[in-house]
């Protein structure tokens, strides 16, 4: 049995997918509040709780042999990012669970002071490497899915809002294959007690993502690139009245103002190992929208 958290998300929801299609047991951690009914269908498991309470995690835990943590924070990186963590981490010893997958993020090891998920999951990492599970941590780049509405957008109107510059570049990861490679890490010799980048077979520069609309879209794209320094101002701004959106703005600034990306050899390497060809962002996007 495999216990799944953040399984409504855009991650969760794949593994889940992926697992029953395998008729494989999963039990799906959910909130009362969130769409949960197509796992349901699906066959899931369908375990209500809440990841900022102990005893749910708990819970949770029992009769469970793997467990893939893919839940995601809002705002509140402290008890979901870091504490939620360390409480699944610390029942699954308990469990004598036989394998921790843990989405961390690209980048995690740079120590980037200013973005709180990103010091949280680089903590997380240390203590679940340290704690004597059978683990595999996955560091990915962006998930493909975030930019499905942007291009509908440019579907729509030919606009491309490019923020930061547009060199910077990324390896932005199918989140079908990172699901799938969530799910093998358990069974793959190769997987055990390690750490993996993640990214799709490209580096791509964040100006290459409009002509890729273009191509699928036919249409000639309308790029505004704003500066930084305008997400930079809005920060300072709302910090004013809220220091905790003015923390959570740090993690997003890390992101657009640096470059995550993986080497070809990164690829190579995690394509070997789990045997698998990683899908182009252009596939990914076509098979979802079509032309
Ligand atoms: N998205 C990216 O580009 C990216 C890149 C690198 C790493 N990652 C990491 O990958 C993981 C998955 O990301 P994602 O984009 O799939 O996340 P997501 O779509 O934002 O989903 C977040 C999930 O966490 C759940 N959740 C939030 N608070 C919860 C709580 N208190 N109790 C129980 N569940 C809770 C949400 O449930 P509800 O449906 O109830 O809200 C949802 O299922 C995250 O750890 C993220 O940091 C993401």
């Amino acid at each position: 049995m495999f216990l799944v958290t953040g399984a409504t998300g855009s991650l969760g929801r794949r593994i889940v997918r992926q697992l029953r299609e395998q008729e494989t047991p999963v039990r799906a951690f959910v909130r009362l509040f969130s769409r949960y009914e197509e796992l349901e269908y699906r066959g899931a498991e369908i375990f209500i709780g809440d990841l900022k309470q102990d005893k749910d995690i708990e819970k949770a835990c029992q009769g469970v042999d793997y467990i893939i943590s893919a839940h995601g924070s809002g705002s509140d990186t402290q008890a979901l990012d870091y504490r939620a963590n360390i409480e699944l981490i610390d029942r699954a010893k308990e469990n004598n669970i036989k394998h921790f997958v843990y989405i961390s993020v690209l980048g995690a090891d740079r120590g980037y002071t200013d973005a709180p998920v990103f010091k949280a999951k680089r903590e997380v990492e240390k203590y679940l490497v340290a704690s004597g599970l059978n683990y595999t941590i996955l560091r990915p780049s962006g998930f493909s899915n975030n930019l499905l509405p942007l291009a509908e957008r440019f579907r729509e109107t030919g606009i491309y809002l490019l923020v930061g510059d547009p060199q910077n570049r990324s390896s932005i990861v199918s989140t079908d294959d990172l699901a799938k490679i969530a799910i093998a890490s358990v069974s793959t010799e190769g997987a055990k007690n390690q750490i993996f980048p993640v990214g799709g077979p490209d580096v791509l520069k964040r100006e290459d993502i409009p002509r890729i609309f273009s191509r699928i879209f036919n249409r000639d794209p309308i790029v505004i690139n704003s500066p930084l320094f305008v997400l930079d101002g809005l920060r300072s701004a709302l910090g004013l009245f809220n220091p905790g959106i003015q923390r959570s703005l740090g993690t997003l600034r890390t992101l657009l103002a640096n470059e995550f990306y993986c080497t070809p050899q990164e690829i190579n390497n995690l394509e070997s190992i789990y045997k698998i060809e990683l899908e182009s962002l252009e596939r990914f996007l076509l098979r979802y929208l079509g032309s």
